[in-house]
């Protein structure tokens, strides 16, 4: 059973999420992080940029979960470029070390393998930060997903498509793929730390909490992880039994 945190606001999530990731780079000051994009981690990189100068940052590495297939990395809604501008240039990571994965058409057969090989190298993920999708995804795994997948391909649901195109001109922009860490590869981190706020995360919370285990949400994975931790505001707590 994951522990679960209700705090008053994401932004009191975020100052209790840094002071985790805080306390991990202090005992292991070469961490590795896992970072989500999307909205809601975002509180937790602004408080992380607020005490970045007390923070000795030099050898800390980054894995993204996901990345869009066919969207250039040049592109501003890229995970790449999502994740330079609001995670490595505010916190001032190296930037050499943040790998996101890479979503070019032309590699993409060999690109989710040598994501796992990047990752086991580095040696694991220490805190693996996620968001959860209204349709239950974290990471990009969508409905369907085997709780033991890697990095791979997987096709956006319209669901997902429909909730990010507030990120893009119009929904029809939204790329169809993506390529993402698997549920088996969320699984290996040491530590998962999951946010999620508002009352449209409510359900898919409550399912992934405490529903019955089943790839068709594939939240509930986290079931399984010996040390999860939920960061969660009262309206996305409100379906919780
Ligand atoms: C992002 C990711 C997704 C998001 C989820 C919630 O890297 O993997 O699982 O965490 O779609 O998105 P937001 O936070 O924008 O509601």
């Amino acid at each position: 059973m994951a522990e679960i945190v209700i705090v008053e606001n994401a932004q009191a999530a975020g100052e209790l999420v840094a002071d985790a990731i805080a306390s991990l780079i202090a005992s292991k000051p070469d961490a590795v992080l896992g970072l989500a994009t999307g909205s809601t981690p975002l509180p937790v990189y602004q408080a992380l940029a607020a005490r970045a100068a007390q923070l000795d940052l030099g050898r800390v590495s980054g894995f993204a979960l996901d990345e869009y297939v066919g969207l250039p990395v040049s592109h501003p809604e890229s995970y790449r470029s999502v994740i330079t501008r609001e995670v490595v240039e505010p916190i001032g990571l190296d930037p050499k070390l943040i790998h996101v994965p890479d979503g070019a058409v032309d590699t993409i057969q060999s690109a989710g393998s040598e994501y796992e090989r990047a990752i086991m190298s580095a040696g694991g993920v220490d805190l693996q930060i996620l968001g959860v999708g209204t349709d239950g995804h974290i990471g990009f795994n969508e409905p369907g997903s085997s709780f033991a997948s890697l990095t791979r391909v997987k096709t956006l649901t319209e669901q997902t498509r429909r909730d990010n195109a507030r990120f893009f001109d119009s929904p029809d922009q939204v790329p169809m793929h993506c390529i993402t860490q698997g549920l088996g590869t969320i699984l290996r981190a040491r530590h998962l730390v999951l946010l999620a706020f508002g009352e449209k995360k409510a359900a898919a919370v409550a399912a992934s909490v405490e529903g019955p285990l089943t790839a068709m949400v594939p939240g509930s994975a986290i079931q399984l992880h010996p040390h999860a931790t939920v960061v969660l505001d009262e309206a996305a707590a409100s379906q919780l039994q």
